[in-house]
């Protein structure tokens, strides 16, 4: 039967699945911590209510009614009917609410744009003033894509936004999710407490590549921090060469920029360190040469959905060129 099918031995399984990159109970950041905390009082309050109705239902269909009196019911609806859930949800509204104000704290650390689109995310460090909404969301910066660093210890300003539909940011392990919106500027605050790499995904549907937009959330000393910020503003490290001269010539340039060459398109990813990420197609792939040409030829073949057009026509020995070139822009 079942019973001898499903063994003991899938408890680590399950276990397992509570750990990793994306999970909230192996919580990385002081948001996620309280969410967590909240999740295990709600799920034992929640256990004792269980296990008090399926009680009172095995009681009813056995015990006997002319042995108990209606004021024992009256008394019993009055109670467990109103004035224990009453006392048990405004406990725990009043909790939630208490944890509020420690999740709208102010920031103390780097304040950075991170914008959803159709289907990545942009991100820009060091922006100044206030991002614009009109069309995409950073002010300035320096921009990058699908992989959002932050210096541990500190509360990074998240600014969200969206040029298209709405998206949401969430990372689970760090903290809940924030809808980025089309037409304003939603402000989270996100203190990891751990070094590490996590994941973090669109947690609203958006179309079809929704499942494929994730990205990476780098948490490092804030030394590395500084280092990586001023690293990713740097022009690329190599612009001229057989793949820059394709990437050029084919118009690659029209969507994405390549900081030091004459490539300034704003549509796309900014590929100027494109090499420093860890995925391609935000989250999907890791970042090589030939996962990059592969990209080229069929993005929606990599990624369904994907809004970048398909370069399969071009000589083989071009998309070589330019994928070994972006493989090599550290
Ligand atoms: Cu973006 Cu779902």
């Amino acid at each position: 039967g079942w019973a001898r099918s499903v063994s003991p031995g899938f408890l680590p399984v399950l276990a397992a699945g509570c750990a990793g990159p994306q999970s909230a109970f192996d919580g990385a950041g002081t948001e996620a911590a309280s969410v967590e905390t909240l999740f295990w009082i709600m799920l034992a309050g929640a256990v004792v209510i269980w296990l008090l109705v399926i009680g009172l239902s095995v009681y009813a269909t056995r015990a006997n009614p002319a042995a108990h009196s209606e004021a024992t019911g009256i008394r019993l609806i009055i109670w467990g009917g109103a004035v224990v859930p009453t006392i048990v949800l405004a406990a725990l509204l009043v909790w939630g609410l208490a944890m509020m104000p420690d999740l709208r704290r102010e920031a103390d650390g780097p304040k950075i744009a991170v914008s959803g689109e159709r289907f990545w995310w942009r991100i820009a460090y060091g922006i100044e003033g206030e991002p614009g909404v009109a069309k995409s969301l950073p002010a300035g910066g320096v921009e990058s894509a699908n992989e959002l660093w932050l210096p541990v210890g500190r509360r990074s300003e998240i600014l969200l936004g969206s040029p298209d539909v709405i998206h949401s940011f969430w990372v689970p392990a760090i903290a809940g999710k924030t809808d980025a919106i089309p037409g304003r500027v939603n402000r989270l605050v996100l203190e990891p407490t751990r070094e590490g790499v996590y994941n973090g995904v669109c947690a609203e549907f958006c179309g079809d590549a929704h499942a494929q937009m994730g990205f990476r959330v780098v948490v490092v000393s804030e030394a590395d921090y500084a280092r990586y910020v001023e690293i990713q503003a740097r022009p690329a490290a190599v612009t001229e060469g057989e793949g820059a001269a394709r990437f050029l010539e084919r118009g690659c340039g029209a969507c994405h920029t390549v900081r030091g060459t004459p490539a300034d398109g704003a549509v796309g990813p900014d590929l100027t360190h494109i090499a420093s990420r860890r995925t391609i197609g935000a989250g999907l792939l890791e970042t090589t040469p030939a996962n990059i040409a592969a990209f080229i030829r069929s993005p929606t073949h990599v990624k369904p959905g994907a809004e970048m057009p398909a370069f399969a026509m071009l000589p083989e020995a071009e998309i070589t060129a330019i994928a070994d070139w972006l493989g090599a822009l550290r």
